[in-house]
């Protein structure tokens, strides 16, 4: 009885030992332990004849069950820990980066064609001894309309529809208040030789017109500074923007700002001035607003207008680049349709 029930525990231990070695999974190996380990198992089946052996022998088998038990849960937590490992293994090798591999192409962007041209205007000022200037998107009514002689109610103001945010703030309509601001951060001092570029807003919108656009404000004060000097300076920097080859003319205009006032025309570049569809047939293309500093101007600033003059412009950097590029509608600058911006 006794080595009966010896034999069947060695045998079940080899059996569980020699079965597990044919364990892939999880599963199975779950069966395995039911099968000998569990209530119902075979271990438990043999010992239920415990029972029939004397007080003597029942200890031994007791002992050797034990460790055979154990044993048996030794070699079951060993192949848990193997399948365990091999699973973490073959989940490493399948997510396994092949760095060998070509990588994706990164698309390489470039600046935006109007970014282009605020740089180049930047550039030829900067060589001329202009510093930049710069002020906020959203302007106070004194800075934007009341310090460059448009009052409330003038009706000058009408040329620029604004944004409102307060009654008394607002998008600006040019980039003139940094006129403003430079001088009352310079008074009394001179010469002021300043350009600003920046963002500009108005209630306008077609293919000429966007409700935000860009403009490059230029600001000296000297003594002795007359439109010559203004006219000089512009036909330099279109000739260098647009090819030396051109011609600029001014015309009479009027803005509250500058006395006189003048729109400034460039030579058509495509007729060289004789007269073609690109330019109505005048021979010349309007480019940009300009003037003398109006006496009014420097006065509200703190400067003495009868000692010092200065002359102000605004270009226009969309009218700028839409020449440039020969481009007849300015929305395609804010589409952003790469179909475009990749031509530049
Ligand atoms: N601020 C004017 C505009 O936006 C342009 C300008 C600037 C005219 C400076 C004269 C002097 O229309």
């Amino acid at each position: 009885m006794l080595e009966k029930m010896l034999q069947d525990l060695e045998h079940i231990q080899e059996e569980t030992k020699s079965q597990l070695k044919k364990v892939v999974s999880q599963e199975e190996l779950n069966e395995i332990r039911v099968k000998f380990l569990g209530k119902k198992g075979e271990l438990t089946a043999i010992l239920k004849g415990m029972g029939k052996l004397n007080n003597e022998d029942r200890p031994k088998v007791g002992q050797v069950a034990n460790e055979i038990r154990n044993n048996m849960e030794g070699f079951i937590a060993a192949k848990t820990k193997e399948l365990k490992e091999a699973a973490l293994t073959a989940q490493i090798e399948e997510e396994r980066i092949d760095i060998s591999l070509p990588g994706d192409p990164v698309a390489l962007g470039h600046r935006h064609p109007l970014t282009m041209v605020i740089d180049d205007i930047k550039e030829i000022f900067l060589g001329m001894g202009y510093e930049i200037a710069e002020g906020p998107e959203v302007e106070n009514d004194y800075n934007n309309f009341e310090g460059l002689n448009l009052p409330k109610d003038h009706p000058a103001r009408d040329m620029q529809d604004s944004f409102y945010i307060t009654e008394n703030i607002l998008l600006r309509t040019h980039t003139s208040p940094v006129q403003v601001r430079t001088m009352a951060k310079m008074v009394p001092n001179y010469p002021v030789k300043v350009i600003c570029p920046g963002k500009v807003f108005r209630r306008d919108d077609d293919s000429t017109h966007s409700p935000m656009f860009h403009q490059v404000e230029g600001l000296v004060i000297d003594e002795n500074i007359s439109l010559a000097d203004l006219k000089g300076t512009l036909l330099t920097v279109l000739r260098q923007l647009f090819g030396a080859d051109r011609e600029i003319r001014l015309r009479p205009s009027y803005f509250p700002f500058t006395e006189p006032s003048v729109e400034v025309d460039i030579s058509c570049g495509i007729c060289g001035g004789k007269g073609c569809r690109s330019c109505a047939n005048t021979g010349w293309l309007e480019i940009l607003g300009a003037g003398m500093v109006h006496p009014n101007v420097l006065e509200m600033a703190g400067y003495d207008s009868t000692k010092l003059r200065g002359f102000a412009f605004g270009i226009g950097v969309e009218r700028v680049a839409m020449l440039k590029y020969g481009i007849d509608d300015l929305r395609v600058f804010f589409e952003n349709d790469t179909r475009f911006l990749n031509q530049f």
